[in-house]
């Protein structure tokens, strides 16, 4: 079987292939690499000792899809290609509305017209919003987004919805992530981040290493334990193999799936604070600063849907997340440009 991954140089995207590769599927990639390297992919073929055909490709553009699925017979497309900067997105709507959702439509006309009619796509529990209650199944209403980059998972998520409404032919799953963190256990590909992260863990990982002076805290006086904001924090590792899990659903023809893949556990910032000092073996300085708007103090997901029909849950810890993190960010000072 053939897997189309759009956004495969990335974050996500790189260790999917990976685990994708590993349970002997052919992985074919698009990504325009504009927020990743192509090191990654090279990585990912030193990591399998297998081949990835990559073609440097923008979603949005009608004949850069069309050339990919003519060259190739895809069977299924794992589709993580889209800018995911929540601050980034208040400040350039259009650019997120025109590239992810954008992106996606043409990819979709593109697989439409090459009758590839499976498609899984990363979605984010940024869609529940300031979620009705916790911990949060499938089964909790969508909520209000609080930015441009939550209402295009939100509006994709009916886009693909509809496209099965359409055409019953279409099978769509719906992997709502929770906090992504942490790198391959080789330390060859991990998360890369352009200029300032905006994620937490990659933050942490530059002040260890001593690229950033002091790490910031938004709020410690959250109605929580410890103060701080809790959050389902999950090994991209489980995460990749969660979208393999997914492969095997739909070849069954489920129509349209919506799956939370989170620990369903809570972790509050200091927690993985502690548990990357332990990692690095260093203290992390650090600072209180005033609660960021949109922040909701508590989100984390009960995953046992995906449990129970894809046969899938997380396995790895807060204290593998933070060592496989430290690992990728000691061997890679400056990510893949190191
Ligand atoms: N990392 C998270 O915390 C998180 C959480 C929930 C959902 N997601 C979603 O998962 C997906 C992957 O996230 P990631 O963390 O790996 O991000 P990433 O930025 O590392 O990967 C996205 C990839 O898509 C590529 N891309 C962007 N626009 C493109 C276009 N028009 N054409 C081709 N390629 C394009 C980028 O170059 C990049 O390689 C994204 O859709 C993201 O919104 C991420």
């Amino acid at each position: 079987m053939t897997i189309l991954v759009t956004g495969g140089a990335g974050y996500i995207g790189s260790h999917t292939c990976v685990e994708l590769l590993n349970e002997g599927y052919d992985v074919v990639v698009v990504d325009n690499l504009y927020n990743s390297n192509k090191k990654a992919i090279d990585r990912v073929e030193e990591i399998t000792g297998k081949k990835v055909r990559f073609y440097e490709g923008d979603i949005t553009n009608k004949a850069d899809m069309d050339k990919v699925l003519d060259e190739n017979k895809i069977d299924c497309v794992i589709h993580f290609a889209g800018l995911k900067a929540v601050g980034e997105s208040v400040e350039k709507p259009l650019e997120y509305y025109e590239n992810n959702i954008g992106g996606t439509l043409t990819l979709c006309k593109s697989l439409r017209e090459h009758d590839v009619k499976n498609i899984i796509f990363s979605s984010s529990a940024t869609v529940y919003g300031d979620p009705a209650f916790i911990p949060i199944t499938e089964e909790c209403p969508k909520g209000v987004c609080t930015n441009p980059y939550g209402w295009t998972k939100h509006m994709i998520e009916q886009i693909l919805t509809d496209l099965h409404t359409s055409d019953n032919k279409w099978n769509v799953i719906l992997l709502r992530y929770f906090n992504p963190i942490g790198a391959h256990e080789s330390g060859l590909i991990g998360e890369d981040p352009k200029g300032i992260p905006n994620n937490l863990v990659p933050y942490v990982a530059q002040v260890a290493i001593g690229k950033r002076e002091k790490l910031g805290i938004f709020g410690n006086d959250y109605d929580t334990p410890d103060g701080t904001c809790i959050r389902d924090y999950i090994h991209v590792v489980d995460l990749a193999k969660g979208h393999v899990k997914a492969i095997n659903k739909i070849k069954e023809d489920p129509g349209v799936k919506v799956y939370n893949l989170g620990t369903g556990k809570g972790q509050s910032v200091f927690d993985v604070v502690k548990a990357f000092e332990k990692a690095c073996g260093h203290e992390i300085p650090y600072e209180i600063k005033p609660r960021r708007a949109g922040d909701v103090p508590v989100c984390y997901s009960d995953a046992s849907l995906a449990k129970a029909e894809l046969n899938w849950e997380a396995k790895l810890t807060i204290d593998d997340m933070c060592a496989s993190s430290w690992k990728w960010q000691s061997m890679n000072p400056d990510g893949y440009n190191s």
